[in-house]
């Protein structure tokens, strides 16, 4: 039965569609959650820990999980500071910004003042080693109170740089206790020598029992790229891939925050919409989001799913996929149109990149600049050489109804 008493007010709608929007509810991610708790514990206890590495598609709710893991560290006093990773950009200067973030919490507790500017010290000449090039687009400057350090994370080599400031900054924080994060989205996009600089110098501090993680967030090929840097990046991180949502997180990510505003779902409209979504996290959200608004009243029914379908649907279209598609150029376009047709019947895994070329009537060689593009554009990616899939979900039946 229908109570009419209560209406669905589009005020009150719960779910949060969006990239990096913090979820009504973090569903299914405990595990992760909690082994981030004991690397908080061991690290600032001074053990030996391996840092986590998320990976996994567009939309599956790594930027969430990466945030909830610093609040995590916010929550025990840790100082910690993030940085989006951007492909073309030396990570000195957003790594600089981070860490100041980070000092800034840790310094106004630390009772040794002099130990403190001289942490700002050494970063400001850390973050003056950053090529003019590298400086566009970041409005941050580096503190103008203290004089740059001299002959300490100076040298321009970014490895040794990064030692010693990684030592320096875990040393403020080690004094109080409690240890620094630094966490990085997009890590993906770090070049190649930033890259092994960062896993180096992170080896090290490890080595050192020096209370600092860096915990990382990227796709899927995340973790192959690492491995690629340095072998021993599997001894330093523990790779998670972050998936869709099994059939029972997605309800709890439907129904908890429905409960709170005391609505229902019908167990019907909970199938339909796990079919629709296939539980992927910005799908989940984004047809909760409009079936919420087009509902009459709780509880919920699969008509009412039935209805806010094409509206989410539409909207995804626009604000996912749409977004995303505008900034292929022509010929990568193209080519992602042929990587959609042959996705048919395999789900959208991965394809081979020579029978791309052969659908294209192409040599495959006169297509790397397109697949390269798509790669550098994180819109494509491959797992294993030869092949390449889509790095957003049903990317390919997107583009097979675009094209219809
Ligand atoms: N565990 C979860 N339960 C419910 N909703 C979630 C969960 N994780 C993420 N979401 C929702 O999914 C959407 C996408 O999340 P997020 O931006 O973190 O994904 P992402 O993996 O970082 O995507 P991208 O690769 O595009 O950066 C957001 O609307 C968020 O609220
Ligand atoms: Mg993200």
């Amino acid at each position: 039965m229908r109570s009419y008493s209560e209406s669905m007010d589009p005020i009150r709608n719960p779910y949060a569609p969006g990239a990096g929007q913090r979820p009504p509810e973090l569903a299914g991610r405990d595990i992760e959650v909690r082994q981030f708790e004991v690397v908080l514990e061991r690290v600032a206890a001074g053990r030996p820990e391996r840092s986590l590495v998320l990976s996994g598609l567009r939309g599956v709710g790594k930027t969430v999980l990466l945030n909830t893991l610093r609040s995590q560290a916010i929550k025990r006093a840790w100082g910690t500071g993030k940085i989006e990773a951007r492909p073309d950009q030396s990570i000195r200067l957003p790594i600089a910004q981070a860490l100041h973030t980070a000092m800034r919490e840790l310094g106004h507790r630390h009772r040794d003042d002099e130990k403190v500017d001289e942490f700002s010290s050494v970063l400001k000449a850390f973050a003056l080693r950053t090529a003019a090039n590298d400086r566009k687009g970041i409005r941050w400057h580096p503190p103008v109170d203290v004089a740059a350090a001299k002959g300490r994370a100076d040298s321009g080599d970014l490895e040794m740089d990064l030692i010693e400031l990684f030592t320096d900054a875990a040393d403020l924080a080690g004094d109080l206790s409690v240890g620094v994060g630094l966490f990085i989205d997009e890590m993906q996009d770090i070049s190649a020598d930033d890259l092994s600089a960062l896993c180096a110098a992170c080896h090290e501090i490890s080595q050192q029992s020096a209370p600092l993680v860096v915990v990382g967030a990227g796709l899927p090929h995340l973790p192959a790229v690492l491995s690629a840097s340095k072998s021993y990046s599997e001894r330093l991180f523990r790779y998670i891939r972050v998936d869709r949502l099994a059939r029972d997180a997605c309800d709890r990510a439907l129904m908890v925050p429905a409960e709170s505003e005391g609505v229902q779902y019908d167990d019907e409209a909970l199938d339909e919409l796990y079919a629709q979504t296939d539980g992927y996290p910005y799908f989940v959200q984004a047809f909760a989001h409009a079936t919420w608004d087009h509902a009459p009243t709780s509880p919920i029914t699969i008509t009412d799913v039935a209805v806010a379908a094409p509206e989410a649907s539409a909207e995804l279209t626009v604000g996912f996929f749409g977004s995303r598609y505008e900034r292929a150029t022509p010929a990568e376009r193209e080519y992602m149109r042929a990587m959609a047709e042959l996705g048919i019947g395999v789900d959208d895994g991965s394809v081979p990149t020579a029978e791309v070329a052969s659908t294209l009537n192409r040599k495959p060689q006169s297509l790397s600049p397109a697949r390269d593009g798509l790669i550098k554009k994180g819109l494509v990616f491959s797992a294993e050489r030869g092949t390449v899939a889509f790095t957003v979900p049903h990317f390919g039946k997107f583009l097979r109804t675009r094209t219809a």
